[in-house]
């Protein structure tokens, strides 16, 4: 078992609860005394990004510096990848010098060749279907203004993406119940939904999937949004503007039905005035600064479990 991460598939409860424990450790360590210990000191983090990216990229790199390792930013254009080199030689290649890759790919078979050939560890850092280092980011995010995560309820509004997939997948494993509201056609995949209420079942908790944003944001503590247009969407955008916007936008008029404490999570890029009107994701109830600085933390609690297993 080489500890990859494709997605909160691969983590089970107490796997992740101990990836948060120790984030909140090494969030509180750098705050304190400014620095962790370089216990990652000589080992390389290779991160390949078929698209763009802020956060994931940042926060891997920082991570790793944190840490006392180092990160190669290899974008897919600049390897032989573009010229039709395979996955796989690539994956063997890479194993040969780095000690851990991250990849951020279009399609999710692509991280899974990679996970299959690669001799090191593999990260997922976004794929079509999957973005677990952010959800890892969220669930801290949550436990640190919530003070616990069994029992409360959280919703997401929008498109039924990596972002939904992964949710599921967290809230269900960690006994949050969980509701989702899409535009019919665009809910999340029947097989990941269906591992999650079989998680949720073992929990205790509720899973619901829904087209009414009304009806999915009731007593909700946690609301979460995402872009209706996920990066290799943009050839959707009127059909999906037109589907998504104004009814599944998260605004003052939806969380008027949340509970009065709330909190407003985006991963990250948002589009005010699309999937959220800027009086929530700069209102009060927002917590999306947290939310992108615990990136950086959970990240480098995933690198240290896999990098240092002592
Ligand atoms: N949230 C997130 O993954 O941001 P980036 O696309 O900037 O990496
Ligand atoms: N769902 C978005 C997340 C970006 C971090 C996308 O895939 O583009």
């Amino acid at each position: 078992m080489k500890g990859d991460l494709l997605s909160l598939r691969d983590l089970d409860e107490n796997e992740i609860l101990s990836l948060l424990d120790l984030s909140l450790f090494l969030k509180n360590q750098y705050r304190e005394i400014g620095s962790n210990s370089k216990c990652l000191n000589g080992k390389i983090l290779g991160m390949i990004f078929q698209k763009p990216s802020t956060r994931t990229r940042i926060s891997f790199e920082t991570a790793m510096l944190h840490l006392g390792g180092h990160a190669i930013n290899l974008s897919s254009n600049e390897l032989q990848l573009s010229r039709g080199e395979s996955i796989e030689d690539t994956a063997k290649t890479l194993s040969l010098y780095v000690n851990v890759l991250m990849a951020r790919v279009y399609a999710h078979e692509d991280i899974e060749k990679l996970s299959n050939f690669a001799t090191i560890p593999v990260i997922n850092g976004l794929s079509d279907l999957f973005h677990p280092c952010q959800i890892l980011a969220d669930l801290q995010t949550i436990l640190e203004y919530k003070q616990k995560l069994k029992g409360i309820k959280l919703t997401y509004i929008g498109d039924g993406n990596n972002i939904c997939n992964d949710l599921l997948l967290g809230c269900s494993k960690l006994g949050i119940n969980i509701s989702v509201a899409t535009p019919v056609g665009f809910e999340p995949l029947d097989w990941i939904t269906d591992i999650a209420r079989t998680e949720s079942k073992r929990n205790n908790s509720c899973i619901l999937i829904t087209s009414d944003p009304n009806e999915a944001i009731v007593d909700a503590d946690v609301v979460v949004t995402d872009t209706h247009i996920s990066i290799g969407k943009e050839n959707e955008i009127h059909s999906r503007e037109k589907l998504f916007f104004p009814r599944y936008q998260v605004n003052d008029d939806l969380v008027k039905f949340a509970k009065k404490d709330y909190i407003f999570m985006h991963c990250l890029p948002a589009k005010r005035g699309k999937e959220v009107s800027p009086s929530i994701i700069d209102g009060p109830h927002s917590v999306v600064w947290t939310e992108a600085e615990n990136r950086l933390h959970v990240q480098k609690a995933l690198l240290l479990k896999q990098l240092n297993p002592q």
